[in-house]
């Protein structure tokens, strides 16, 4: 069975998620909704790429999982009228993997590169003369008599995208001449995200039911769709196929799906620094041992919604549960010490 964070959030879990997940992806800055600040950016910059004939500058992507980095990259190519080729950082095991994509690449052409944080640096470091020169150098030949060849490669665009920009290398990130954070999106963009992929996937739901979807989608649009398409299945089943603000409410309750988008990891994670260690600090190492969960995927996946929602507070000692978090729960905040003296 795959872990919780999977199930609500990745979306690769299942094949028939990721097939749908393809076909409501919007392939134009047009259908692009929300960000407007990183889309507005991005789209000068393609302008200007274009009249100059230039291949665009290198585009780091950052910010959690499902919020349009993958859709944004290709959005880039489709703009500038360019293919795409697409690696990931913990997919290239030796050089050559790199060097083989590297001069493989056509002039303007986009390298999308997931993960760009998991990169070995060894491998990392081969991307710092083609981003910056345009340039890599072959070793040919072994031991004494290897000879460093110089190899031109031709002006493309490295498009990066990662969940931790905080695992970038300084020598790496300094080379993106546009550097992006997404942000969770408001409720108003999740609805008309929900009611777009909707029509798309010919799902009958109404102004409320998509309000009520978007309203608990964590700021996340492939959450959006996924719960979209869970209530359909609801819905197919119990109300003849339409999605209402009833059967929302229905489909999201047996998900587990609380009011503000929680699941039952989250609430888990927050009842646990709460119950067990008197609401923090606690490490992240102990949450995750306490939950069955993988501290990247704390990290990554719940943590920035929590953190968003007010909920947490990441500090130096640890994890910190707020004053909101326990009203959240309806337990009873512990009184600050009261001192004597
Ligand atoms: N701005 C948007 N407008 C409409 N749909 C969007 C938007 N952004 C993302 N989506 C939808 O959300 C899904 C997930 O987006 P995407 O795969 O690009 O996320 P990601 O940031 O690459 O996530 P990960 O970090 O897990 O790779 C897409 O399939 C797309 O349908
Ligand atoms: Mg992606």
């Amino acid at each position: 069975m795959p872990r919780a964070s999977e199930r609500i959030v990745s979306g690769q879990a299942f094949d028939e998620d990721a097939r749908i997940e393809a076909s409501v992806r919007p392939k134009r800055m047009a259908d692009f909704i929300g960000q407007s600040r990183v889309k507005e950016n991005i789209e000068i910059a393609v302008a200007a790429a274009r009249t100059r004939g230039e291949a665009l500058d290198h585009v780091l992507l950052y910010g959690p999982p499902g919020l349009g980095k993958t859709t944004l990259a290709q959005i880039l190519a489709n703009e500038l009228g360019v293919t795409i080729k697409t690696s990931s950082g913990p997919l290239l095991e030796r050089k050559g993997d790199l060097t083989a994509i590297l001069t493989s690449l056509e002039l303007r052409e986009v390298f999308f590169l997931d993960e760009i944080h998991r990169l070995l640096p060894a491998i990392e470091e081969i991307l710092y003369p083609a981003m910056e020169d345009y340039r890599i150098d072959l070793v040919i030949g072994q031991g004494p008599g290897a000879r460093i060849h110089p190899f031109k490669l031709n002006k493309f665009t490295l498009v990066g995208a990662t969940t931790r920009a905080g695992l970038i290398t300084a020598p790496l990130r300094s080379r993106f001449g546009i550097v992006h954070r997404l942000d969770f999106y408001t409720p108003g963009d999740l609805v008309e995200i929900v009611h777009r992929s909707a029509k798309i996937l010919g799902i009958q739901v109404d102004d409320a039911g998509a309000r009520e979807i978007a309203r608990r989608s964590r700021g996340t649009p492939r959450v959006a769709n996924r719960l979209l398409r869970r209530a359909r299945d609801y819905a197919e089943v119990r109300a003849k196929g339409h999605i209402t603000l009833e059967v929302a409410r229905e489909a999201l309750k047996m998900l587990g799906v609380d009011e503000h988008g929680l699941d039952e990891v989250d609430r888990n994670l927050m009842l646990t620094i709460i119950q067990k260690y008197a609401g923090g600090p606690v490490g992240l190492n102990t949450i995750a041992a306490s939950l069955s969960e993988e501290e990247d995927a704390i990290e990554e996946i719940y943590e920035p919604y929590l953190m968003q929602l007010g909920l947490l507070d990441r500090t130096q000692r640890g994890r910190v549960a707020t004053a909101l978090a326990y009203k959240h729960f309806g337990i009873e905040a512990p009184r600050p010490q009261q001192h004597l003296f």
